[in-house]
This record gives structure tokens, sequence and C-alpha cells, in this order.
């Protein structure tokens, strides 16, 4: 639904995002707005100028409630900055925005997890967030050599968490199917949301559907995969001006960018898509007014090459990887941090 209300002198489109119910009984908007900066030659690129800050500020303005972060980010100081200055000026309240944020590998250790989210949250400004997320089920040292630390020892310290009132909601990133359903046998609260790599070129359609049938809302990262330059690669593959993709677009009048949006509401899958850009901001939300047909869905998932982009195949020798192993593993950008 678009509502449209005058601010100052201008008009703006204000989007309401539907929500999902979790298996806590909490709900979780349908679209986030991710926040990752990409690497430079410094390790992770940082927000400058407040950058990042305004355009939360925007998108919070435009309909946004759902913003993803995690701790290796740095981006947690401003958008939790840009969601005390909204809330102050009574744009939105404080249970209306869902923050997501993430536990880092070299904090899996029991004693270290509530100290990381503390960390956090002090970044953030806020007391609570609503949703963390393991981001891998990866544990390492802080010289970055793997540890033993079982992600299940990990999980129960997040459970504290939850006990403890910092975090509302926690659940798993970049686990596999049989880590997913290790958690979920082997944990005393059930993951409410696992947060993966999807696209149209990575459907993941079996561990979409496992995960679903849990009641375990899916989170699909990248969701442009291949259609855009990432960390300064030009990948080959799908494109936005794929044939398909357009005769699709022209149909129903949309961007492509807005059609591979609509097909993850579709599979009921949070999309996340990562702007900076305030025309992005407005396109990318612009989703919850038309839908896809079964055989525009299955279109779009004939593209699947099972293609990742995030493959840190530098840590593949660690005992809990989730994925393939590759011949060539790349270098790690995570120890320039
Ligand atoms: N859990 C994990 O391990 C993990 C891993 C990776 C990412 N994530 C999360 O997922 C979020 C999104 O992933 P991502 O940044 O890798 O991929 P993405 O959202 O698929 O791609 C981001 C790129 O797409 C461009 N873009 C955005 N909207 C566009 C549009 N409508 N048309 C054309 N180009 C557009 C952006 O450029 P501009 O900014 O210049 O518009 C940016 O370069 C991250 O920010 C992060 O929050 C999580």
């Amino acid at each position: 639904m678009v509502i449209f209300i005058s601010q100052m002198s201008h008009f703006m489109v204000l989007t309401k995002v539907p929500k999902y119910k979790m298996n806590n009984g909490r709900e979780i908007p349908a679209i986030a707005l991710g926040t990752f900066l990409g690497f430079d030659e410094h390790g992770v690129t940082q927000s400058e100028n407040k950058m990042l800050r305004d355009v939360v500020i925007q998108a919070i303005d435009l309909g946004y409630r759902h913003f993803d972060t995690a701790a290796v980010y740095n981006t947690e100081a401003e958008l939790g900055e840009a969601v005390r200055i909204t809330v102050a000026e009574q744009t939105v309240s404080r249970d209306e925005v869902f923050i997501t944020t993430k536990l880092w590998n070299t904090r899996h250790r029991k004693g270290q997890v509530m100290k990381a989210l503390e960390e956090s949250l002090r970044q953030l400004g806020l007391d609570y967030v609503d949703l963390y997320l393991m981001h891998w089920p990866i544990g390492l040292n802080d010289d970055y050599t793997p540890t033993n630390t079982d992600y299940m020892e990990t999980w129960r310290a997040m459970e504290d968490a939850v006990e403890a009132g910092y975090a509302k909601s926690i659940g798993l990133s970049n686990f596999n199917k049989q880590q997913l359903k290790r958690v979920i046998d082997e944990g005393n609260i059930k993951p409410a949301v696992l947060q993966i790599e999807i696209h149209p070129q990575l459907v993941q359609e079996e561990l979409v559907q496992y995960a679903q049938s849990q009641g375990i809302v899916v989170m699909g990262f990248s969701p442009f995969g291949s259609m855009v330059t990432r960390f300064g690669v030009n990948y080959t593959g799908l494109r936005f001006n794929d044939p398909v993709l357009r005769q699709i677009a022209e149909r129903h009048n949309k961007t492509t960018a807005q059609v591979v949006l609509r097909w993850f509401v579709e599979r009921k899958i949070i999309p996340m898509p990562k702007t900076i850009r305030y025309s992005r901001l407005i396109e990318n939300i612009d989703i919850f007014d038309f839908q896809l047909d079964e055989e525009e869905i299955e279109m779009i998932s004939q593209f699947n090459r099972n293609v990742r982009f995030t493959a840190p195949t530098f840590w593949q020798n660690h005992p809990h990887y989730p994925f393939d192993k590759v011949d060539n593993p790349i270098e790690d950008p995570f120890t320039k941090i």
C-alpha cells in the first residue's frame, strides 16, 4: 500500500511495508536495507561525513523499517544515530523500527558473546536489537586462525542474550541445512531467522523450503547477484538488461531490479538490497503493489547456476565451513580490519 504525505513543499511517497510473523510471535518487515559498504584497501569501507546515517534517515522517511548491519560492517553507530534522530523527531517509534545485527566470528566463545552484543548496543546507542544473528558458524581467534568452539556453545550464549532482553529474537546466517537442523534439534530456542545469500543465480530452493517448513523466516542477501559490480569486480552472468527480465518488467511497468526483488517477496523471502542512492531507495521499496505469476517466478528461478559471491574460501579448512571447498582459495580481506 502506498500513502502520499505532504512534507513541507514536496510530496513524498511512504510505502507501508508488510510484515511476516516469526516463530516467536514477533513480526519482521518484508524488506530490509543492507548497510555493508564493501571493502577497500584499508579493509571494510567506512561511511564518511555521516553518509550512511543520512541514507538511513531518508530510508525511514520512505517507509523502510528494517535495517541490516553487523559488528564487522562498522555501520552500527551511524545506523543507531539515524534511528535515535528519527525517533526523537517522532517520525517513527523505536518499536516500529527493526534492527538486525550480527555476532562476529572472533567472539564465539561463551564468555565473549554477551560482551560482543553489549558493544554492538553501545555502538548503536540502543538498549536492544530486534534480531541478533550468528554471522557464520565459524569461530576464529583474534589472529583469524580457527578455534574449536562449537557453534552450539555460541548459540546457547545467544539464547542467554534473549533472556537478558538484549535481543528480541535470534537467528543464524550462512549456515547450511545440516548445521541449521542441528541448532533446531539441540537448541532451547528455535532460530527465528536464517539469513543466506540468494539471487536469481543462487535460488537455494531446498534450504529455503526446509527453513520455511520449520517456521523460520528467510532473509536473502546480495539480492542482485551478478547484476551489480561487487567490491570492484564486474561479474559475468545475469545483468539488469537481460531480455527475460525486461520482458517481465515491461509487463508490470516496473524496472528489472523491482522484478527481481518481487521474486523474493513471492517466495516469502526478505530481500535486503543495499543502496546509498535516494532514487534507488525509492525504486527498491516500490515492490508491494504488483505480483508475479507462477510462470514468471519460474522464469526467474531458471537463472539458477548455484553461484555464490560470498564464499570465504580462505576459511574452508575450518571444521564448520558451511560450503563446498575449492582448489584455489581466495585471500582473507578481514585480516586487514
Ligand atoms: N550475512 C552475510 O554474510 C552477508 C553477506 C553479504 C551481504 N549481507 C547484507 O546484505 C546486504 C546487501 O548485499 P550486497 O550489498 O552484497 O548486495 P546487493 O544489495 O545485491 O548489491 C548492492 C549493489 O547494488 C547497487 N544497487 C542497489 N539497488 C540498485 C538498483 N535498483 N539498480 C541498480 N543497482 C542497484 C548498489 O549500488 P549503490 O549503493 O551505488 O546504489 C550496490 O553497489 C549488505 O549490505 C548486508 O547488509 C550479508
